[in-house]
């Protein structure tokens, strides 16, 4: 599975040790950045990311910032993403199981990193369950 993961400054240190984490876990990691800890602009990491995800060039999306809503809000705005935030591992199961999430977000100030661990473990790990789910996610895009 190839994975697109991508942070602000405020997500920058959880990336990398995600990423190498990852890679140890045997997923293919494709970083958008940022690749420092200076400030920059959310979308300008999310829209890539999303596009990403959408043309399949990656199969999943992961992105941090600090609360995590700008990148939230910014990949929401791509008809084929669906962006679910979580905080704890129950939300990150959920999010896939019900919502089906392309793409994770993690509020990186506001979670220990084991935290964001566990979150990206239990997204990865956890099925969709479809039926009425899939009924309601086919609803999502607007016309
Ligand atoms: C950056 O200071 C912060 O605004 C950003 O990481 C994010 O929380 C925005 O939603």
């Amino acid at each position: 599975m190839k994975l697109g993961i991508g942070s602000d400054h405020a997500g920058f240190a959880y990336k990398g040790k995600l990423i190498a984490l990852l890679r140890k876990k045997g997923y293919e990691v494709v970083d958008f950045g940022t690749d420092s800890p200076a400030s920059v602009d959310y979308p300008d990491i999310a829209h890539p990311l999303a596009k990403a995800v959408e043309n399949g060039t990656v199969d999943a999306g992961i992105a941090l910032c600090g609360t995590g809503n700008g990148m939230a809000l910014t990949l929401n705005k791509h008809q084929g993403i669906r962006a679910g935030l979580a905080w704890n591992s129950e939300i990150a199961r959920l999010v896939k199981a019900h919502n089906n999430a392309n793409v994770l977000v993690m509020p990186a100030r506001f979670i220990s990193y084991a935290m964001a661990t566990r979150i990206v473990n239990t997204w990865l790990t956890t099925a969709f369950e479809g039926a009425r789910h899939e009924r309601r996610i086919s609803k999502i895009p607007c016309a």
